[in-house]
């Protein structure tokens, strides 16, 4: 396998930006091929929250798979990728990923990255939880994906939405070990607290 592969999907949760902000960023680098699904929902939330029309999204991704398409690569083991991110995951799919329940294409994948040891990484978005997402997510973590719920740093002191939405991108890319520019580390702090709270 020469350039690194990745698939990105994008379900029915709000925070498409996610999804669509990580296929920005690998399109800048040529040793990334992203494989793209997008739900319906996804699509949805797309139309609701983004002004930009499918074709320039999918654009953006090397390949463009149909959820409905349970034969494309992506679904068999096989056919090897460095992993899987969905950004943002629905409570639904987050569900299905937990139950090993493969009813489309996002949900297969996610099957075969887990099945095949790979990296599994899942923007779950909901607010409140309730006890069957957060059992969902529990069994997810115990079968070796990652749930990171896209949560700004406020650490980081984010100026602009841009930058929250970068933030969490880049930390999503630390994970899969993929190099990027975007700044978003922390160095320790550099602006004491009020008198007495720094260590000396
Ligand atoms: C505007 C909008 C926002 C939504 N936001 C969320 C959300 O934040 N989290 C969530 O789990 N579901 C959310 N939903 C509901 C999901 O889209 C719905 O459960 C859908 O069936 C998920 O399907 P999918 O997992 O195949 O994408 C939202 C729906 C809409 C229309």
């Amino acid at each position: 396998m020469t350039a690194r592969r990745l698939i990105v999907a994008i379900t029915g949760a709000t925070g498409a930006c996610y999804g669509v902000r990580l296929l920005e960023i690998l399109r800048e680098l040529p040793s990334v091929q992203t494989h793209l699904i997008v739900s319906s929902a996804g699509w949805m939330n797309v139309e609701q929250e983004i002004d930009r029309d499918r074709a320039s999204i999918e654009a953006l991704a090397d390949q463009v798979h149909s959820v409905r398409d349970v034969g494309a690569s992506i679904a068999s083991g096989s056919f090897r990728t460095d992993g899987m991110v969905i950004a943002p995951c629905s409570m639904r799919t987050l569900a299905a990923v937990a139950a090993g329940l493969s009813d489309n294409l996002v949900t297969r994948a996610a099957d075969v990255v887990l099945k095949e040891r790979r990296r599994l990484v899942l923007l779950a978005r909901e607010t409140p939880l309730n006890l069957a997402h957060l059992r969902n997510m529990t069994a997810v973590t115990e079968m070796g994906g990652i749930v990171y719920p896209p949560l700004p740093a406020f650490y980081l002191r984010p100026a602009t939405l841009a930058e929250t939405i970068d933030h969490t991108c880049a930390r999503v890319l630390d994970l899969f070990d993929i190099d990027h520019t975007i700044d978003a580390r922390w160095r320790g702090r550099t602006r004491p607290g009020r008198s007495g709270d720094v260590d000396t």
